[in-house]
């Protein structure tokens, strides 16, 4: 069978980190609560000449040289961002040109901090139809420049960052590497919930992010554990199967509730929170870089990404290393 196998990651992130000690000199906050809430330490945060195409193109450099394959045999890009460079051309184009493989196919997708989840999905299908033969998936993000720094019930929770991977069209066998499944869902029931106050066809600005967090929480929950149990089941596998959970990071009491619900135990769990904070569709590809890197997540591995975020968009997929 054909597969879109993984061939390597890369992230960046920008230069400057902010403690949460540095966010309670700006609004009523504190590093207590912060970490207590959501687990959060720090967070990136993008500087002038730092933005979304440039946290891309760095993360796609890097996995590009970790899968030892030139930007020149990459045809397909598509990459997942809230925060484009500009509303068009897609940030994916830029990126492409900064690489230097024009010529490919190359757009964005918008479903906030699933949004690497349905890229990864979208160019899953792309390989597995032969539209291409190796892609690059990119999540990039500077929700930074979205946020309302006077609001801290939203400002301390995110960060800016990219993560990339290259997938390859392979024919393996069953047990082989590559994706086995992706599931994705959206529900624009609960656009109040968690939405930009502004963009190009309402009030032509670019707007600033609003959420109401505690329902968010609730939504995030059961519809992570719903479509992690409904990818495991068409798959197969059960819990007890998966080496590792990569999850969007959101909030460290998520993964506890998420992994909880599905017995699955905290140690199996990539966690960058702490770190990166809420990078949206960056979080995803920037924590499972992470466990790459750092010897975690090896060959064989069977390996499930998840996210959940605003629209309602949530999806997972598995993956065997
Ligand atoms: O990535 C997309 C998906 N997003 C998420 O999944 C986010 C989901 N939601 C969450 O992570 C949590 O709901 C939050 C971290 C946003 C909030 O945690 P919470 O435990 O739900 O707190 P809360 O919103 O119920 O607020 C509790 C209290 C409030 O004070 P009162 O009304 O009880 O007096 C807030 O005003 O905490 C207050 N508060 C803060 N205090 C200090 C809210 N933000 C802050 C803050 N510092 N930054």
């Amino acid at each position: 069978m054909i597969r879109s196998v993984i061939r390597g990651s890369g992230s960046a992130l920008p230069g400057k980190a902010v403690t949460n000690a540095d966010l309670a000199q700006r609004v009523d906050t504190s590093d207590e609560w912060i970490v207590e809430r959501t687990g959060i330490k720090q967070r990136y945060i993008a500087g002038e000449g730092e933005t979304t195409s440039t946290l891309a193109t760095q993360a796609a450099n890097k996995a590009l040289e970790a899968a030892g394959i030139a930007a020149a045999d990459i045809d397909l890009i598509v990459l997942a961002t809230a925060t484009p460079d500009q509303t068009f051309p897609a940030t994916a184009t830029q990126v492409q040109h900064a690489l230097g493989c024009n010529g490919c196919i190359a757009f964005d997708v918008a479903a906030v901090c699933s949004g690497f989840l349905y890229a990864l999905g979208t160019a899953d299908s792309m390989l597995r139809t032969g539209m291409a033969k190796r892609a690059l998936v990119i999540g990039a993000e500077t929700f930074s420049r979205i946020l309302d720094w006077e609001d801290r019930t939203t400002c301390v929770l995110f960060g800016d960052g990219a993560g990339a991977i290259v997938l390859e069209a392979q024919e393996v066998d069953a047990d082989g590497p590559g994706v086995i499944d992706t599931k994705l869902h959206a529900d624009g029931e609960h656009n109040e919930l968690l939405y930009v106050d502004g963009g190009p066809s309402t009030t032509g600005t670019v707007g600033k992010l609003r959420m109401r967090g505690r329902e968010v929480f609730r939504h995030a929950v059961v519809n992570l554990a719903s479509v992690l149990e409904e990818t495991l089941a068409s798959s197969g596998f059960t819990a007890d199967d998966i080496d590792w959970v990569v999850p969007h990071q959101a909030n460290a009491r998520i993964l506890d509730a998420t992994a909880r619900k599905l017995g699955l135990p905290a140690e199996k769990i990539i966690v960058t929170v702490d770190q990166h904070a809420n990078t949206s569709a960056a979080s995803v590809p920037l924590a499972f870089d992470a466990g790459i890197r750092d010897g975690r997540i090896k060959a064989g591995d069977l390996v499930m990404f998840e996210a959940m975020g605003g629209g309602f968009t949530w999806g997972a997929c598995l993956a065997r290393m």
